[in-house]
């Protein structure tokens, strides 16, 4: 049973509606949840982390424990609630949602924690948001599953101790960088999600189209999925979004043609960049010389927030090898010139592949 109580009705941090964001938006409503599998075997991609937690859920079940706690970090709209699902109802239990920021006092989260049952997962999206005093209530539950609670204030204050059931903290972040090390040392298992390739987000765009009973061929799911930037979230959101454009201006049939029509319309090229990825690179080029400039000061000639460059945009230029981080600022490699269109020999960097793990703990 998925339980999501009022702390789990937040506002993602800087959630803003862009089609091709890979945060939450308004527009994705119910939707998300339905096509969200509900067994490892039915989850698409993600190879590693899958066979591993099979292997931890398996022991888990075997020893009649709850599972260790879990740390899952990546770049945002991979699936990381939707792991945590499966993680429930793999190992039989409840799973309870919420967030960092809708946990905005200790007594939050210790009315979250007392009302777990045995075994059950608690599943805290952007844990890096946790306020000082939540996480110092964490820690003692985390490990001993105990809760310290303070009642009273000044000079007559006392702490009472309050047994919590075994349970497992799911928590994930876009950050791992930001956790800090007390929190971190504390989960068991970590596992990091990686973008998703164009074949493995074809599969899932076939699977969401028959749960949804959207007529889709081969090849535009391919088209549809090579636009979606490695991240599901974004290619289910298109994947209605190319429908709508099916129905009106097709055959009601999700092919290549159509793909590529309502793409083009929405602004999203054949490589998946949108308006702000290629106004992004676009500075880069024309403002500074394809760089090194810093994250702050392209965020601010381009109106944009840092923390969105830095999240959405960022992630999936690098992976295309469009732009590299280096310690003296960002820079738009060649491919990036060849892309927007610029004479690639002045570009100052040659295309470089940066590791997500360089990208995590750069931040
Ligand atoms: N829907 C969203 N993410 C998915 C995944 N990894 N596998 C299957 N369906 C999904």
């Amino acid at each position: 049973m998925i339980q999501t109580g009022d702390a789990a009705n937040y506002e993602p941090q800087d959630a803003y509606e862009r089609l091709s964001s890979p945060e939450v938006i308004a527009q994705d409503g119910d939707l998300e949840l339905s096509l969200r599998p509900k067994e490892l075997k039915d989850y698409i991609g993600q190879e590693q982390v899958k066979e591993n937690l099979a292997v931890y859920i398996e022991a888990a079940r075997r020893r009649g424990e709850p599972l260790d706690h879990v740390l899952l970090y990546g770049p945002p709209g991979l699936g990381k609630t939707t792991l945590s699902g499966i993680i429930a109802h793999e190992m039989g239990v409840n799973l309870r949602v919420t967030s960092g920021p809708a946990i905005e006092k200790p007594g939050d989260l210790a009315a979250l924690l007392t009302n777990l049952g045995r075994g059950d997962v608690l599943f805290v999206d952007e844990i890096h948001r946790l306020s000082r005093a939540v996480e110092e209530i964490l820690y003692p539950a985390m490990e001993d599953r105990v809760l310290d609670i303070m009642i009273g204030k000044g000079p007559s204050a006392r702490s009472i101790r309050v047994d919590l059931q075994p349970f497992t903290l799911v928590g994930a972040t876009t950050r791992a960088g930001q956790l800090t090390p007390p929190l971190r040392d504390r989960f068991g298992i970590v596992q990091r999600l990686e973008l998703y390739t164009p074949e493995q987000l074809c599969d899932i765009i076939r699977r969401s189209a028959m749960i949804l009973d959207i007529p889709c061929e081969a090849d535009g799911a391919m088209e549809l999925a090579k636009r979606s930037r490695g991240t599901p979230r974004i290619a289910n959101r298109l994947l209605r979004r190319v429908r709508d454009f099916a129905d009106v201006m097709g055959s009601g049939v999700i092919d290549e043609r159509t793909t590529k029509l309502a793409l083009n319309r929405l602004e999203i090229d054949e490589l998946g960049l949108d308006k702000l990825d290629r106004r992004m690179l676009d500075m880069m080029i024309r403002g500074y010389h394809g760089g090194p400039v810093g994250l702050e000061t392209l965020a601010s000639a381009i109106g944009e927030e840092a923390v969105t460059l830095e999240d959405v945009c960022e992630p999936y230029l690098m992976q295309l090898g469009m732009l590299a981080r280096t310690p003296r600022g960002r820079c738009a490699t060649g491919l990036a010139y060849a892309h927007l269109g610029y004479p690639v020999e002045d570009a100052q960097v040659k295309p470089k592949q940066f590791s997500l793990t360089d990208m995590l703990e750069d931040t």
